[in-house]
Formats: C-alpha cells, structure tokens, sequence
C-alpha cells in the first residue's frame, strides 16, 4: 500500500516536471517566424514538441537535485539533452536509416518536411543543443564545469557515443548477434545518452568523484536497459502505445536482445539489469529513491 502511494506521488511528481521539460523547450527553441529560416524551425519544433517521455531531461534534473544543483541550469542541461536525443529519432527515421514512417504518435519529420529538411533539422538541433550547454556559464556554472559538461555531452553524442553506435548497428543489420557486439552497441547507440544526462548533472552538481563513478556504472546498467526493452517493445508493444510502428527490427534485420535470446531470455536480461541498476544506487550517499523510481518506470514501460 505504501509503496503504491510512493509510485503515485513519484509518477505525478514527473507528470510535472515533463510539462516544465515542455515548456522549457517550447520557450527555448527558435520561433517560426525567427529570422529567414522559418521551414526549418517548424520542422526542428514539430519533432522536438511531438511528445516524447523526456527521460534524458528528467534524468539530468532528478540527479542534479540529488545533489542540490541549481534547477535552472539543470533544466538547460536537460533540454539541450533532448534536442540531441530528437536529432537521432529524426535521423534514425530516414529512409537511409530504419526508414520509419512514424514516430512520437505523428507522421516522421521526413515525411512531413521531406529528406532534406529533416536532415537539416537533426543538424540544427545537434548544433543548438551545444549553443545551449556552452550558455550554462549564464546560470552560475563554472566555465571549468561547463566545459567539462560540453566534453562529456561531445562523446556521448559522437563517434565515441550514439553515432558510433548507429553506426554499428547499421552495419549489424543482417547478421546474426554476437553477445559481446550487442552489447556494444546498445550502449553506445542508446545508453551514451541517457549516461551524458546523470554523469552532467552530477559533474554540475560538484558531487563527490566516488559518487560520480557509481552513477556512471549505475547510468550503464539503465542504459542497458532501456535499449533491451525498446527491443521488446519492437516485438510484442502496442504501435498506438508506442507511437512508432512495431515490428520495424524485424522488418530491417536489426540485430536486438529477442533475436540473441528469444523474448523471454531478453525480458529476464531486462529483470537482471534493472536489479543491478538498482543494487549499485544503495552504494550511494545521497538519497537516490527517485532514480530507483526511475528505474521501475523505465523496466515496466509500454511506451
Ligand atoms: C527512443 O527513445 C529511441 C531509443 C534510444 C530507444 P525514447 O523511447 O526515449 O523516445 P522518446 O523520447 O520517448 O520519443
Ligand atoms: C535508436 O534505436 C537509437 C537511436 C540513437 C535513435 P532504435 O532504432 O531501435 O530506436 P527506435 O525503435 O527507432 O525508436
Ligand atoms: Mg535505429
Ligand atoms: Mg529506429
Ligand atoms: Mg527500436
């Protein structure tokens, strides 16, 4: 009973932060009618504020908090998060790419706006999004922080990050999974982005190094895990749910964890992972209940 009405006043808590997420963005990104650019911004603000379940933003403001950061600046960390985060659904998207029809309950921005327009969208908001982390010396970070921010949301996002990741997984296609590739690339596709958000906030926080070596392993295993449970969803969610059409690993030959392991060896991987994520937060100082209700969100979503 107890904990039910935890994960109530958790899931209403967040309900309110992704409007703030939301409203942040809305405020933040280039009007339409801003200077001569107007197709591209709409197309940057019809991807960026379709929906889309602000996990990397919640992620950079629950960490931070841990640690009593300013919720400003954390917000700013956050957002420019999620417009690289949209950058690669748009890009990912691309018939070149998954070539997906749908995404976030709407039409894919390439389907709306054309290749080329989506292409230039993905790189606006790749580009905006460093204009607004080297912008986080405005909020009272430290330019030696702020740097250090920029580096780590550099790699994530890179060759090092997401698009070595991608890369990979583009050329996984058709073949079968190796454990050790998999994993890999999961990782670095996905994971980097959801570790540059918790590793950021707690490096703009000034939490303690020890802490910030248990985010990161604790960042690796949601990482993980969240890539795992897309997998899943790809095979047996709800295209309605989801917003974005199942079936679509199959359709493409992508190597994923129910091709490895069959469904259930992928779901019991993702009960493993999210135990983990959640032994390693008791390792913690700071209170970290809400990252562990973060980690029941992500290993029971639907969407
Ligand atoms: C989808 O990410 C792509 C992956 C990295 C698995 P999300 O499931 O977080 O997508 P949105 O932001 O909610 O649309
Ligand atoms: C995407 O993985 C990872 C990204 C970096 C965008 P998927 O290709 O499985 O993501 P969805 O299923 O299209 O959202
Ligand atoms: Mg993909
Ligand atoms: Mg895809
Ligand atoms: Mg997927």
């Amino acid at each position: 009973m107890e904990e039910i009405k935890a994960t109530e006043k958790f899931n209403s808590h967040l309900q309110k932060l992704i409007l703030e997420i939301n409203e942040h963005l809305d405020i933040w990104l280039p009007k339409i009618d801003e200077d001569k650019c107007s197709t591209l911004h709409k197309s940057c603000r019809y991807s960026v504020l379709a929906g889309g379940k602000r996990i990397r933003a919640a992620l950079a403001v629950l960490t931070g908090r841990m640690y009593r950061a300013d919720d400003d600046a954390l917000m700013r960390l956050g957002c420019a998060i999620e417009l690289i985060h949209t950058f690669s659904l748009i890009h990912d998207d691309l018939p070149a790419m998954d070539d997906d029809d749908f995404r976030r309950g709407k039409p894919a921005n390439h389907k709306v706006f054309g290749e080329g327009m989506a292409i230039l969208a993905g790189d606006s908001l790749l580009t905006l999004a460093f204009s607004w982390l080297s912008s986080l010396c405005n909020y009272n970070v430290s330019c030696e922080k702020t740097l250090a921010i920029v580096r780590e949301v550099t790699e994530a996002s890179g060759h090092k990050g997401m698009i070595g990741g991608q890369v990979l997984d583009l050329e996984a296609e058709k073949t079968k999974p190796e454990p050790e590739m998999l994993e890999r690339i999961h990782l670095m596709k996905t994971g980097a982005l959801l570790k540059a958000p918790i590793r950021c906030a707690a490096i703009l926080a000034g939490a303690p190094a020890e802490e910030l070596e248990t985010l990161s392993s604790f960042a690796n295993k949601i990482g993980l895990l969240f890539q795992v449970k897309d997998d899943i969803l790809d095979v047996e969610g709800n295209t309605e749910v989801l917003g974005k059409t199942t079936g679509a690993d199959a359709r493409m030959q992508k190597s994923t964890y129910p091709v490895l392991l069959g469904l259930d060896g992928a779901k019991s991987l993702a009960g493993r992972l999210s135990n983990e994520a959640k032994e390693l937060l008791r390792h913690l100082q700071a209170d970290s209940t809400e990252l562990a209700q973060m980690v029941d969100l992500i290993y029971a979503r639907n969407n």
